[in-house]
């Protein structure tokens, strides 16, 4: 850009199923390129924790749709200290407990709540300045379908399963595996927005690259969307 003008902002979609270092990638691309970061995961991990807390039986879609419109999710959108709150409450710790992955695919194949968070992660595209990366599953399918640049992330389950241990600090590779891939099958056969590659998506297996790598093959797929490469 000429005369350090500022670069029109950008709209990055990445999708992928988990174990595929979307979130890392997205923060790191984010915060590289000066964009906001969005982890919709969070956002469905919220308003799962927020079911649970308020005895909301996740097992029963009718009741799960009536309850999706009252919790309030906010989400920090800094890459640098992604926030997210529900009804004022800072709930990045408890988001994260294994009882709210276990329940969390249920709650998010309930269209009621895929239509509320949906709205929320449109209009927070809609007003990040400059630009902003979204990590998820249906952002380039659904939530953003004009999206700049759309990247969809995989790995083998190997791969994903080992990256998922590390991170829950050496659990058992085997049963992370299962629940990983049983997750995987619920969000990709789910009847509303599943799991999917947009057809315009560019694909990057990570399976053989490192962190690093990953980022900047991301990094460089904005800069050539940005030169109209
Ligand atoms: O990325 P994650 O593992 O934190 O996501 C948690 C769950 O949220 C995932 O199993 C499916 C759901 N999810 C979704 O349905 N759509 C998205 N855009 C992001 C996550």
């Amino acid at each position: 850009m000429e005369n350090g003008a500022a670069q029109p902002p950008v709209i990055v979609a990445i999708d992928g199923p988990s174990g595929t270092g979307k979130s890392s990638t997205s923060k790191a691309v984010a915060a590289r390129l000066g964009l906001r970061y969005l982890d919709t995961g969070a956002q469905y991990r919220a308003i799962t924790w927020w079911m649970v807390s308020n005895g909301i039986d996740v097992a029963d879609p009718a009741a799960v749709a009536a309850a999706a419109g009252k919790p309030e999710i906010v989400s920090g959108v800094d890459p640098a200290d992604p926030t997210i709150e529900v009804d004022g409450v800072d709930v990045a710790g408890p988001i994260r407990t294994q009882d709210v992955t276990s329940k969390v695919s249920a709650v998010s194949a309930v269209p009621e709540v895929r239509t509320r968070i949906t709205e929320l992660q449109r209009s927070i595209a809609a007003g990040a300045e400059g630009g902003i990366v979204v990590e998820g599953r249906d952002i380039g399918t659904t939530v953003l379908p004009d999206a700049d640049l759309k990247v969809f992330l995989t790995a083998s389950a190997e791969a994903r399963a080992a990256r998922r241990s590390g991170e829950l600090k050496g659990a058992d590779v085997d049963a992370t595996r299962a629940a990983l891939i049983k997750r995987d099958a619920a969000d990709s056969g789910r009847r509303t927005s599943p799991l999917a590659k947009a057809g315009d998506a560019i694909e990057v297996d990570t399976t053989e690259l490192t962190l690093q790598q990953v980022i900047e093959c991301v990094i460089t797929l904005v800069e050539e969307k940005r030169a109209g490469k």
